[in-house]
């Protein structure tokens, strides 16, 4: 900032002088003309031959010489201080772009004078996410099994992390076209809502501002689902233990099991806006454990296959930014003990409550029966 304001300050003074030179010269030639006596220009006598082509040609060139070399350190100080100008000029459009985002983001009203007043631009994502990204609740209307309308409270996830699970890009879809069958609707043109592609990139903008690090959100998980030992100062104790099922009803049922959002929830892992994950269905897909904990952790990308048959879509989150690896392969080993029937209703099977974490090594894992999949 400094380092242009000062480039600015010397290009002006530059301009300043040359102009003050340029109104000299016009001011002492007319003042020349009006002194004398006119002669028409081509009677003028003018410097003698062997002065024009030797003293009077060196200054010329001399001072052509002098105006290059000028040019040539102002290109190269410009050079010099492009980058710094460059990434000042990004600074300040995306605090712009921030600072219209967080109108976006914001509250769609404000008091003035105890009179509600509409606030331009402003969508209140907030009202659904919190104010601070941090997540919160929305109502909705769902219909059920028997055709009733039921008014439900649904979860809306935190956004002050979501761009360490989703990309960019992922996250501008999300918005433009929303989810449907939940409370998030599409808000972009492109999707029949009302935002534009600007305010779409100005929200982007405001969440990058909000967005936790890395190491901000391990350490706000950490302590979820641990049953044993600690997570202090970055580090997590040598006999620290995972609740897989803790952590899958905190971070993965909301798209993985039916109802969880809005607390009727069905069998876990029953699906909804991702696949059921019952039945064996993980280890089918993934018959190695290590490419399902890599899955986890990247997430998936638009059109990008993954597993055995699995199609990615760039829905499915990836989580390696946000919970410890430790807690990604609890989750899994949990996921893989998910055997019962594919079904949304619980059958009387199901092993969540009772059956202990499976801690089969990889190599053993390769599904030895059929899964038991039901009609
Ligand atoms: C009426 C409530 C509501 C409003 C308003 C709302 N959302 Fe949402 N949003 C939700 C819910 C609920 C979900 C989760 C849906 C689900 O269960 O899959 C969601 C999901 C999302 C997600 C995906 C996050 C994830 O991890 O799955 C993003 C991104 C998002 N919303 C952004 C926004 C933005 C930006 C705005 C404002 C322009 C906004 N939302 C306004 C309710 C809302
Ligand atoms: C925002 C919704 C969402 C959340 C949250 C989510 N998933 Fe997914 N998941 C999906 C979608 C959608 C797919 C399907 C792949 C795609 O569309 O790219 C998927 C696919 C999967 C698959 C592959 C299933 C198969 O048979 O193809 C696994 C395994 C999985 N998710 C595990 C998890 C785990 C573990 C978590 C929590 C740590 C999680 N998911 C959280 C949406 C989600």
């Amino acid at each position: 900032m400094i380092v242009a304001n000062t480039l600015m300050t010397v290009t002006v003074g530059i301009v300043v002088v040359l102009l003050i030179v340029a109104l000299l010269v016009f001011t002492g030639v007319m003042l020349d003309r009006r002194a004398k006596t006119p002669v028409p220009a081509n009677l003028k006598p003018f410097v003698e031959d062997d002065v024009l082509e030797t003293t009077r040609l060196e200054r010329m060139l001399q001072a052509a010489v002098v105006t290059v070399l000028f040019l040539g350190v102002l290109m190269a100080v410009i050079f010099a201080l492009e980058p710094t100008r460059q990434a000042d000029a990004y600074e300040e459009l995306n605090e712009k772009a921030v600072a219209r985002g967080a109108i976006v983001y914001g509250p769609a009203e404000e008091i003035i004078d105890g009179e509600p007043h509409a606030i331009a631009g402003a969508f209140a994502c907030q009202s659904c996410h919190g104010p601070a990204g941090e997540g919160g609740a929305a109502a909705y209307t769902i219909t059920t099994e028997t055709g009733e309308q039921q008014q439900v409270g649904w979860t809306a996830p935190a956004l002050n992390d979501v761009l360490l699970r989703y990309s960019e890009d992922e996250v501008r879809t999300i918005i433009t076209y929303g989810r449907q069958g939940t409370p998030m609707p599409a808000w972009g043109e492109a999707g029949g809502g009302a935002m534009s592609k600007q305010q779409i990139e100005d929200t982007i903008a405001f969440l990058e501002s909000i967005q936790l690090t890395e190491e901000e959100a391990k350490a706000q998980n950490a302590e979820v689902g641990l049953v044993a030992g600690s997570y202090t100062n970055g580090e997590l104790s040598d006999d620290a233990e995972y609740d897989g099922a803790a952590l899958f009803d905190k971070f993965c049922a909301r798209c993985h099991t039916i109802g969880f959002s809005y607390n009727q929830p069905e069998a876990p892992g029953s699906g909804g806006f991702g696949p059921s994950l019952r039945g064996g269905a993980s280890l089918e897909q993934f018959p190695k454990i290590e490419d399902q904990i890599t899955f986890v952790t990247d997430g998936s990308e638009w059109q990008v296959a993954y597993g055995v048959r699995g199609q990615g879509t760039g829905r499915m989150p990836g989580f390696g930014l946000m919970l410890l690896p430790e807690q990604i392969e609890a989750i899994v080993r949990y996921e893989r003990s998910l055997t019962g029937g594919f079904e949304g209703t619980i059958p009387a099977d199901d092993t969540r409550a009772d059956e202990p974490q499976s801690d089969v090594t990889p190599a053993e894992e390769q599904p030895q029966e059929t899964p038991n999949v039901e009609e």
